[in-house]
């Protein structure tokens, strides 16, 4: 991103003697560990070099005015006072209300401000946009108005609220995680009970990781809500049976299988899928220390298997990217994210990148009618400052 051009785009919007401050937030990867984060188990994502850039400055008034540059399908600018209580009704805008809301109420004298947005991350492929952008504001609005004292925990914990008090949607804590405390060339291993972690480097010599986006988009909503009560319900069955259980984190197998009669088929397979799920989490963490790429690949296809057919958040785009890059011996794929479409993270021998790349292209166009897109990923740094 040019950050000079993104300055002059902000004097243009706001006023050329303006001279904003920029922040960077960015998106990111998950390599396994999906839907445990809120059973408060583990995952084990990283921050990408794409993300959310903010360019913020503030005004002297008690009004927010906000551009978002690269809006299309909802209206580019909004405006709220610091004092409202109304939360907007362009989705976007949300998300930042939220953040300044969220702000204000950390004991943050948050006054009026003009900011620009703008990104490289697609919204809705699973590569967590609106965490990038709600942790840009949160750290710059915290870095303008507050105390300097910036605990990118709690950021990380302020980020989930936005989405549970002004989206509605029942996040984990991943995604504002790894957005916030994001390390180049390093997986997070997170633990979401204690919210202890551990960087790992990454080392994938002799494979490439590559993310193939479906354009099948999702704004998460009721679909994931729905798999969060049904781990809810299986919580409460174990509950009764093994006093003491507090989350899926806690049970075994052996543990859920008993209790199978007590809950509906739904809510067992799902609950079933988290327990494997943490475990492959958990597995993950010895194969890359061993570096043994053909365990990671093989634990990401049991991965998509598991999401696919046991918590059913998977698409038939999805599934079809998977089961080509098995036709064609790719070492693993699976589909990242919160579910029902976005990216399929692929582990891919690098003798095999270019032969398979254009196979999956060209069957996937054929079968569907429109392109998928391909991001190679390079891991990057968390939120910061960038002027
Ligand atoms: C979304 C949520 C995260 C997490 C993932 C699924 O990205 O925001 O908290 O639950 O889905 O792993």
């Amino acid at each position: 991103m040019d950050i000079q051009f993104l300055k002059e785009s902000f004097q243009e919007q706001f006023g050329k003697d303006s001279n904003p401050r920029v922040f960077f937030s960015p998106g990111r990867i998950n390599i396994i560990g999906e839907h445990t984060d809120y059973n408060l188990g583990f995952v084990c994502p990283a921050a990408i070099d794409k993300g959310i850039y903010v360019a913020i400055q503030p005004n002297g008034t008690d009004t927010v005015n906000l551009f978002a540059k690269d809006q299309k399908d909802e209206p580019n600018t909004y405006s709220f006072k610091i004092s409202s209580a109304e939360l907007p009704s362009l989705r976007w805008a949300k998300y930042i209300f939220g953040a300044t809301k969220e702000t204000a109420g950390n004991n943050v004298n948050v006054q009026g401000y003009n900011a620009l947005v703008t990104g490289d991350l697609p919204d809705g492929a699973g590569l967590s946009s609106s965490a990038a952008l709600v942790c840009a504001f949160l750290f710059a609005l915290d870095t303008l108005f507050g105390n300097a004292d910036t605990d990118r925990f709690k950021l990380a914990r302020m980020g989930q609220a936005v989405e549970h008090k002004y989206l509605g949607l029942k996040c984990g804590i991943m995604d504002q995680f790894a957005s916030l405390h994001g390390k180049k060339d390093n997986l997070i291993l997170l633990d979401c009970r204690s919210l202890d972690y551990e960087y790992i480097p990454i080392n994938t010599q002799g494979y490439r990781l590559v993310m193939l986006n479906t354009c099948v988009k999702h704004a998460l909503g009721t679909e994931y809500n729905d798999r969060r009560q049904s781990c809810e319900n299986g919580v409460a069955a174990l509950e009764k049976a093994y006093p003491g259980i507090g989350s899926l984190r806690d049970a075994t197998i052996a543990q859920i299988d008993s209790v199978k009669d007590s809950l509906s088929e739904t809510d067992y397979r799902r609950s079933r899928y988290i327990i494997q799920e943490d475990d492959r989490v958990l597995q993950v963490r010895s194969a890359l220390r061993d570096g043994n790429m053909q365990k990671l690949g093989d634990i990401l296809y049991a991965g998509h298997d598991g999401e696919s057919n046991w918590f059913e958040i998977s698409c038939s785009e999805s599934d079809y990217i998977v089961r080509i890059a098995k036709e064609c011996g790719v070492t693993g794929a699976r589909q990242m994210g919160g579910g029902f479409g976005g990216c399929v993270i692929n582990l891919v021998k690098e003798q095999l990148y270019d032969s398979y790349i254009e196979t999956v292209q060209k069957r996937f166009l054929d079968k569907f009618g429109h392109n998928l897109l391909v991001y190679p990923i390079s891991i990057g740094q968390g939120t910061n400052q960038l002027l």
